[in-house]
């Protein structure tokens, strides 16, 4: 297809898909029930030689791919946390595409990276963090944790692990709580620290972090002569948006003098409600924080905001400047392919800004409040039931519960039937709800964040969780 007209024309067919797409997301089974490999064996083994018209493409997109699609912008999609989208979000999505830019040094695309600094600062002034952050876009929370831990092992070691390999430097610590995301172990691996020196310290009887055993393992691994290097603590655990209390794990980090990592992946977007800012305590003396407004922000997937205080640190652990990327960019703008991992960059700065544009503050406020009161309605509804129960503190819009019909207490048959309720609802199409385990209890969890949700969604999900459990163990 290399006539501008035809592309025109197929852009906008493509537009009224989308378009008709959202309207019906809802017809859609949310999660896909095909067959493990139908997808693969249908796909040609040996690539086309000739070229293939447009509407041919189409029609196997519709026939092959889309059924085996998982609808996650489907107001019946509760599991995980969301990969949220919006319209503004799309729309700079397709400019973006259209500008093919390369976003990794300021001259390949001033305006990007411009834009990024300006639309980071707006996150950092409406989330009320720190003022001496500073940001970059990076793709996920796992990547922005990596960046952590790498910029706190080269800080650490006077950047000699960079520089000559972790030699000497074996025996680093990284503390988080039992309850961590599994991105903190996978960037300890990656970054040589191996995974046998990542502590993991217990949890009180509402998944925060102890404190106090974080105190003990510390001061227990300077005595065998390890080296504490790094806590990551979450702001909003994956399991049950635990908050761990940073206030007073930052003092305990200062005092031994270890970087302290937020992660906040899908709960920070919450700082942006004034209400939500008590979970803020004890940030300002943290040295790095992430979050991703594509969980929770109506930006497309990917887009994870990194803030860090010490942006030489940073800077330092990652910046390489091979001759043929040598440039001269005035002192006061960002080469951003320094602050990360990755040398090409896709111009993600656009979607913030349309998005944050489009909403106002205020009206992300008001989808976020809203997602927090559906979350509130259906831990109502648990809490007066006489055979569910509820297993972790609502703070969020994350919902985690359980079936307990009355007289029940055999934990492996409680495991089961949950299981079993899981699996039955999913089954249908109908919502998607996920699950996690919290003190060895199978936990649903169901997540009310999803752009488009409303009450009746919600009030379905759980008409249909009822039903389904009825015919688990009648009650
Ligand atoms: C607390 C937390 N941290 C990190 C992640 C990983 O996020 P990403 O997919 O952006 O790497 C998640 C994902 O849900 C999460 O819940």
């Amino acid at each position: 297809m290399d006539s501008i007209e035809v592309f025109r024309q197929e852009a906008h067919k493509m537009i009224d898909w989308i378009a008709e797409y959202y309207a019906s997301v809802e017809k859609f089974p949310v999660k896909a029930a095909i067959r493990p490999g139908s997808v693969f064996s249908r796909i040609p083994v040996f690539p086309p030689v000739e070229p293939e018209d447009m509407r041919r493409i189409f029609l196997d997109f519709e026939n092959i791919i889309l059924p085996g699609i998982t609808h996650w912008q489907s107001p019946g999609f509760f599991a995980y946390f969301p990969s949220n989208t919006s319209y503004p979000s799309l729309l700079a999505e397709m400019l973006s595409s259209a500008l093919g830019a390369q976003c990794m040094k300021w001259e390949t695309s001033p305006a990007a990276a411009e834009l990024e600094e300006a639309v980071m600062n707006w996150l950092k002034k409406m989330t009320g963090l720190p003022e001496e952050f500073e940001g970059v876009i990076q793709d996920t929370a796992s990547t922005s944790t990596l960046c952590a831990i790498l910029t706190a092992r080269e800080k650490a070691t006077g950047f000699q692990v960079n520089d000559k390999g972790i030699g000497a430097h074996s025996g680093m610590r990284v503390y988080c709580s039992s309850e961590a995301h599994s991105s903190v172990e996978k960037a300890v691996k990656i970054a040589g620290i191996g995974r046998k020196n990542l502590v993991k310290i217990n949890t009180d009887n509402i998944f925060r972090m102890i404190p106090s055993r974080l105190d003990e393992a510390i001061s227990r691994d300077l005595e065998n002569g390890m080296k504490p290097l790094c806590v990551v603590a979450a702001l909003g655990t994956t399991g049950s948006t635990a908050v761990d209390p940073i206030e007073e794990i930052a003092p305990i980090c200062r005092r031994y003098g270890i970087w302290l990592h937020i992660d906040a992946a899908f709960a920070g977007s919450a700082l942006i409600l004034p209400e939500y800012r008590r979970f803020l305590k004890g940030v300002e003396q943290s040295d790095s924080f992430v979050f991703n407004p594509h969980k929770w922000l109506f930006t497309n997937f990917d887009c994870s905001a990194y803030f860090v205080k010490d942006r030489e640190s940073l800077i330092n652990t990652f910046k390489l400047v091979p001759e043929y990327l040598r440039s001269q960019i005035p002192d006061h703008v960002n080469d951003y392919s320094n602050w990360g991992i990755q040398l090409g960059r896709r111009f993600r700065a656009l979607k913030l800004w349309f998005v944050i544009r489009s909403f106002g503050i205020s009206g992300l406020q008001e989808k976020l409040r809203y997602h927090i009161y559906l979350a509130r309605e259906l831990k109502s509804w648990i809490e007066n039931h006489d055979h569910f129960e509820l297993l972790a503190p609502v703070d969020f819009s994350l919902v985690c519960f359980r079936f307990h019909p009355k007289g029940m207490d055999e934990p492996a048959e409680l495991n089961r039937i949950n299981e079993q309720l899981l699996l039955s609802v999913n089954r249908t199409g109908r919502i998607y709800i996920s699950h996690t385990k919290l003190n060895d209890k199978y936990t649903l969890r169901m997540v009310t964040g999803q752009t488009n949700v409303k009450l009746d969604h919600v009030q379905q999900a759980w008409d249909l969780i009822l039903e389904h459990a009825r015919t688990i163990y009648p009650f």
